[in-house]
Parts: structure tokens; C-alpha cells; sequence
């Protein structure tokens, strides 16, 4: 069943299209078969789970009999995932959370190590799916796009208050939009006489002056950018692979899922800085040991979805799993 029919990996960020009947779950869980192969979760194996949303993941690793503590920084997802896995309450903890900030979390459980970890990073199915979330582009409703409380700035506050140079920066940093000074002179023409409430005002403004072209709508980048920022996404991803790469126990493996270039970039150098035996320099007369490395790199190239999963579940298209393994003692 094709639920979304998306032609460009940007959309799925976005939902420029409407789901067909039958396919409003939750979130369906991306690469979930490759997950349990790689992490290979058993009795007796304690995951972190720093991104839960509909607890796709979760239940996986709870079916093999693994036990989970599994984070969100969404009061929501946590809710559904409660429900969803209540019949494996018992090896089950759930925690609102950043998972920037596992080793807290991990501290209030008591527990000094874990057995594997997995995030799947960006927004769920359902946050996009939910007009009163500000995520979409499709769904009028309210300028907000936070991912949970622990942030206080919305996207409107960004758009009505931000300098016209900080916004520049935003969307070219998080939306690599082109046309950023154009989108940020309107947007500061028209705030001086109106303040930005809804998703539709914001999508209206940016089509007024970058024409659509194909299928997807001119604020796409814009609208990423803004959630990007709003949630700081890159600031929980640098904290969040360093805060749960500490806690992994010896053998334990980390797998993460991303959806767009700018995530997969930044776990890529982790996995392969914290993976390589040697580093090297222009200036340095030899190679020095990495004083760094504590990983064994199992995904020299990222895992990508086959065209199946692509074709039951388009939102998955540009994802991305990387996977290592803790080797130090
Ligand atoms: C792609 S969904 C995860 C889906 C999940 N793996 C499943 O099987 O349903 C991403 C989830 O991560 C959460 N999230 C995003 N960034 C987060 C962060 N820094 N800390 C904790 N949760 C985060 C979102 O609220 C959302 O529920």
C-alpha cells in the first residue's frame, strides 16, 4: 500500500501530501528489520530508546525480550507508546526526555550502563500530522512546532522577534534555502505591521515571493529550518551521540536514524572520528593514536531502506541507519 506519495526526500520533512485512508498510524518505524539485526536485542539486554514516538522500535526490542528505557521529549508520544506497550510494562521504563540528555535521565534510573541505544531522530508521523503542532505545511494551525516543553522559543517567536540576520542565517543554515535574504526581507516587511500566528501565514508569505515549482511547496526549507531551529535539533544530536556513546558498556552497539543531509553528516564524523585507530595531519611529522576511539564501525556506508519498505512507507526514503560497537573496556 502506498500511503504518501512523496517525489523528493524534502516532503517527507514537511508532509506535502495528504496520507491516504488507512495509513494515519501513529508512525511506522523505519529500517525496525534492520534495527533488531543489527542491535540484536535479547533477554536480559537493557536499550536506550532516545527517540520513542510511537514505540515502533520499542516494541521490537521488547518482543525479543530485551528491556527498554525509552525517552521523548513529547509528553504525547510517550502517552501512545505507554499504551501501545503496556503488555511489556514490566521491562519498560518511559522518561520525557532529550536524549542530549540520557546521562541524567540514566542517572535518576540508577543505572550506570546500557546494553544498546538507538535514536531515530527528527519528527514523528503523527507531530506532522497534527495541525495544532505548527509542523505542516498542509494543516493550518498555530506557528509552534515545538517538539516538547523543554523548549520555550516557537517557531512564531523566531519569525515575528528574531533579527533579520539571524533568520538569514536559520534558513540557510537548516533550510540551505538560496533564497533566504529574499524570504527574510518580506517576512520583515510584513511583520511591521502584522504579527505571524498560523502555519498557512507563514507558507502564504513565502509563496508570494518564490514561485512554486514541481510539486513542493516554496516554504519546504523554510518550515525545516524553523523546526530545526525552534527544537535546536543539531545542538540535542552533538550532545546526545556524546552523552549516550558514554554510557554504552563494552560490546554494546548505537544505532541512529536520520532523515535529512545535515544529521547524517554530523553522525558520520562522530561514528568515524570515534572509530578511527589513527589520525593524521598535515603538520604532524606521523600519524598519532586517536586518544578518541572507543567504537568498531559496523556501517562504513549507511543502511537505506529497500525499494519495499520505500514502497509500503515512502516517509522512510531518506533515511539513513548508522551502527557501531563499543569496544573499549
Ligand atoms: C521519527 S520519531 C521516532 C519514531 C519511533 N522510533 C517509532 O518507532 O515510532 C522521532 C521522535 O523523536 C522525538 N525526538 C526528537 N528529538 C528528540 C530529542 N532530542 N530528545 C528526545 N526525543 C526527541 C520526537 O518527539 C518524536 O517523537
Amino acid at each position: 500500500m502506498n500511503c504518501l506519495d512523496f517525489e523528493d526526500p524534502l516532503d517527507l520533512l514537511l508532509e506535502n501530501s495528504e496520507p491516504a485512508p488507512g495509513c494515519m498510524d501513529y508512525h511506522v518505524p523505519v529500517l525496525a528489520d534492520e534495527v533488531v539485526a543489527f542491535l540484536r536485542p535479547a533477554p536480559g539486554i537493557l536499550f536506550l530508546d532516545g527517540t520513542v514516538g510511537g514505540g515502533g522500535h520499542s516494541e521490537r526490542l521488547l518482543q525479543a525480550g530485551a528491556r527498554v528505557i525509552a525517552l521523548d521529549r513529547d509528553p504525547e508520544a510517550l502517552a501512545y507508546a505507554a499504551g501501545r506497550l503496556a503488555p511489556f510494562a514490566h521491562r519498560l521504563t518511559l522518561l520525557q526526555a532529550n536524549y542530549a540528555d540520557a546521562a541524567q535521565a540514566l542517572d535518576s534510573l540508577g543505572i550506570a550502563d546500557i546494553g544498546g541505544a538507538l535514536i531515530d531522530i527528527g519528527v514523528s508521523s503523527h507531530q506532522l500530522d497534527t495541525a495544532a503542532r505548527g509542523f505542516s505545511l498542509l494543516h493550518d494551525g498555530p506557528l509552534d512546532m515545538r517538539m516538547g516543553a523543554d523548549t520555550t522559543v516557537t517557531a512564531a517567536d523566531l519569525v515575528n522577534e528574531e533579527s533579520p540576520e539571524n533568520l538569514v542565517r536559520i534558513l540557510r543554515e537548516y533550510g540551505e534555502e538560496n533564497s533566504a535574504v529574499r524570504i527574510v526581507s518580506h517576512l520583515v516587511h510584513l511583520r511591521s505591521s502584522m504579527r505571524f500566528e498560523t502555519t498557512g501565514q507563514l507558507a502564504d508569505a513565502v509563496s508570494d515571493v518564490i514561485p512554486r515549482t514541481g510539486r513542493r511547496h516554496p516554504a519546504t526549507r523554510v518550515f525545516q529550518a524553523l523546526r530545526i531551529a525552534v527544537n535546536d535539533e543539531l545542538g540535542s544530536l552533538h550532545r546526545g551521540l556524546d552523552a549516550i556513546s558514554g554510557r554504552l558498556a563494552r560490546g554494546a552497539r548505537f544505532g541512529v536514524i536520520t532523515f535529512h543531509s545535515l544529521e547524517d553528516r554530523i553522525v558520520k564524523r562522530y561514528f568515524k572520528h570515534r572509530s578511527s585507530e589513527w589520525l593524521d595531519r598535515p603538520e604532524w611529522p606521523e600519524p598519532r593514536r586517536n586518544p578518541d576511539r572507543i567504537f568498531r564501525l559496523l556501517t562504513p556506508h549507511p543502511i537505506d531502506p529497500g525499494p519495499e519498505e520505500i514502497e509500503a512507507n515512502p516517509r522512510a526514503r531518506s533515511a539513513k541507519l548508522r551502527i557501531v560497537e563499543h569496544i573499549q573496556p
